[in-house]
């Protein structure tokens, strides 16, 4: 049987490719033997993560210095990867941002820098990406959600509107672009470890306690917990599944309504 996982000859850009989440799942595609586009903020971090991809793995790795919240340097950027590589076939929409805060102190700038990095900016880049995958006669397309792409959660308004619109950008597009064999899916993480949630558990004291309690796997996610599934998404083995998520959450989105003393 051939090796359905396989990424060998495939070309994947990875946007906040140097954050927890994204950095996990840019270490496990390479694995898999595709090449590499790095897309972030920081030039310097960018070229740290590229080299160590490239030693560890033995595969092309390219890093970008693009702003997704700026359509124009998302559109050189893919020009730049589409010069390097000549396509894209995978395209993981994973740069994120947070403001943690009550709903009536946000300001309208705020708003707008979290709506268009988390979902504007995912629509631009997968809009950039679709003429190669198209030529290419398919693609594959993964954007991170959140538990907040299911549930409410009111001092994070403007992010959990974003991930929910994630959702929605998921099934449409996936929709959309079917006739041109590219599968669009989401995947939802739990509580992971990462920067993004150093800061959440400095701003709330207790949270860490309740990660533990209320996630039946009784531990924070890692970023390599994101291999698998992302191997799954980007490959062959999973051509017949789109406009779906899948959580990595270990169980926290259904055992996290429980308490612990009735769980188990
Ligand atoms: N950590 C968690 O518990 C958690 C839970 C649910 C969802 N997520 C989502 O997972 C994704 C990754 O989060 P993380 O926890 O790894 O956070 P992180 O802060 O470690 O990574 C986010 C990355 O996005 C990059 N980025 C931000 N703005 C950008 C921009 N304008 N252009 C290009 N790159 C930009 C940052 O430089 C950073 O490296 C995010 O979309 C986040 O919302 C995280």
């Amino acid at each position: 049987m051939q090796d359905i996982f396989n990424l060998k000859d495939k070309v994947a850009m990875v946007t906040g490719g140097n954050g927890g989440i994204g950095k996990g799942i840019a270490y496990a595609l390479a694995s898999a033997g595709s090449d590499i586009v790095i897309v972030e903020l920081s030039e310097t971090k960018t070229a740290e993560t590229v080299k160590d991809i490239r030693e560890k793995f033995g595969v092309h790795v390219l890093g970008l210095v693009v702003d997704i919240g700026q359509e124009v340097s998302i559109q050189e950027g893919v020009k730049k990867a589409i010069d390097e590589f000549g396509k894209v076939n995978i395209l993981v929409n994973c740069a994120g941002v947070i403001i943690r805060k009550m709903p009536e102190g946000y300001s309208v700038e705020e708003w707008d820098w979290i709506l268009n990095i988390n979902l504007r900016g995912a629509f631009l880049c997968s809009r950039a990406v679709y003429p190669s995958m198209k030529e290419a006669g398919g693609g594959k397309i993964i954007n991170i959600g959140s538990m907040t792409s299911l549930f409410g959660l009111g001092k994070v308004v403007p992010y959990a509107c974003s991930k929910m619109g994630i959702l929605s950008l998921t099934y449409s597009l996936a929709v959309a672009w079917a006739k041109d064999n590219i599968q669009v899916n989401a995947i939802l993480p739990g509580w992971i470890d990462t920067p993004m949630t150093v800061s959440a558990r400095r701003d709330f004291p207790g949270l860490d306690d309740f990660v533990r309690l209320q996630t039946p796997a009784g531990r924070w996610g890692k970023p390599e917990d994101f291999a698998g599934v992302a191997i799954f998404l980007a490959s062959h083995a999973s051509d017949f599944v789109t406009a779906d998520y899948i959580k990595v959450d270990g169980g926290f989105a259904q055992g996290g309504l429980t308490p612990t003393s009735v769980r188990r």
